[in-house]
């Protein structure tokens, strides 16, 4: 991996974490659900969702100090998931980004209103008059953002995946399932950054979203591979997880072998389809490479 692309990661990884402080900082008086939410919110995360609209943006040299809006609602929307996602009613987990869950820190309760507020604090980063877009390209994000994380998105994906444990389900199903709770708002990080650019052109746009659900599918799969051969104290969330919980993923359905089979093959067909793009791709690249070889 090139330093180049290290130091733009580090730079833009520093980029939304202060502009989420900031921001919050700003709003924020000290109260349980404010510090409950802080905490999801703030407390580490690599931060890959929000470096792809950066480097989505760079395609075009889209104005960064727009795109801070765009990848702040996103991640705000997954951390919010994520909270909701290691509630006791979900996957039970007490450990995220290397220190407590949300509801093992704050209780359940809060932390189930942590994740409502963060998604409503998401929409508000889109709406806000600092955000300097016309009024019809913030409906468009909004509608974007909405429908990719609502029930026919993010949503029904995770319902899919707590109705699908211990069951046995087909690999079609389970791509469906993965790409509905991981790769809609993988596709939204993609899509929104594109679609205020000055040189908008929907056979880009075509080509952008293709890539942007393979790339959801090789996030979730590589997901399930280190969930089965890492340990917890390196992931920052508790490993072994699937198997004991009998979740339907690559690994439990299909094996360790062919999961990392599928892996290849995927990043192999991301990698074609990025040469269809034109414009700036080279950070796009380096981001898509550190994906496929992230260990955490
Ligand atoms: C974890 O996402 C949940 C998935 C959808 C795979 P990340 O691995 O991106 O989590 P953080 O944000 O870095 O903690
Ligand atoms: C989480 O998938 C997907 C969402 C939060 C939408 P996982 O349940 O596999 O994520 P981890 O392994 O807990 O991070
Ligand atoms: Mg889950
Ligand atoms: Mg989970
Ligand atoms: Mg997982």
């Amino acid at each position: 991996m090139n330093n180049a692309f290290n130091s733009w990661q580090n730079l833009h990884q520093d980029r939304i974490n202060k502009f989420l402080k900031k921001k919050l900082d700003k709003n924020n008086s000290k109260n349980t659900i404010n510090n409950a939410t802080t905490y999801a919110l703030l407390n580490g995360g690599k931060r890959f969702r929000a470096l792809l609209v950066y480097a989505i943006g760079e395609i075009n040299a889209t104005n960064q100090n727009k795109l801070d809006y765009i990848a702040a609602s996103i991640e705000i929307i997954h951390a919010y998931s994520l909270t909701h996602d290691d509630l006791p009613d979900m996957d039970d987990d007490p450990m995220r980004r290397g220190v407590p869950s949300c509801h093992i820190k704050y209780g359940a309760s809060q932390a189930i209103l942590a994740g409502d507020g963060l998604q409503s604090l998401a929409f508000e980063f889109l709406v806000v008059p600092d955000f300097n877009i016309d009024d019809a390209k913030k409906i468009n994000l909004i509608s974007h953002l909405t429908k990719a994380i609502g029930i026919n998105g993010m949503v029904f994906g995770q319902s899919l995946d707590m109705e699908c444990s211990n069951k046995e389900i087909d690999i079609k199903l389970l791509e469906k399932i993965q790409s509905k709770k991981t790769g809609e708002l993988i596709h939204a990080a993609c899509i929104m950054p594109y679609s205020i650019s000055n040189f908008f052109d929907s056979s880009v746009r075509d080509s952008i979203s293709k890539l942007a659900y393979l790339l959801g599918q090789l996030y979730q799969i590589i997901d399930d591979i280190l969930d089965s051969t890492s340990s917890s104290e390196h992931l920052g969330k508790t490993s072994g997880k699937d198997k004991k919980d009998n979740k339907a993923t690559y690994v439990t359905i299909e094996g360790i072998t062919k999961a990392k089979k599928i892996k290849e093959k995927l990043y192999s067909e991301i990698k074609k389809l990025l040469k269809k793009i034109p414009g700036n791709t080279q950070t796009l690249n380096h981001l898509i490479d550190k994906i496929y070889t992230r260990d955490y």
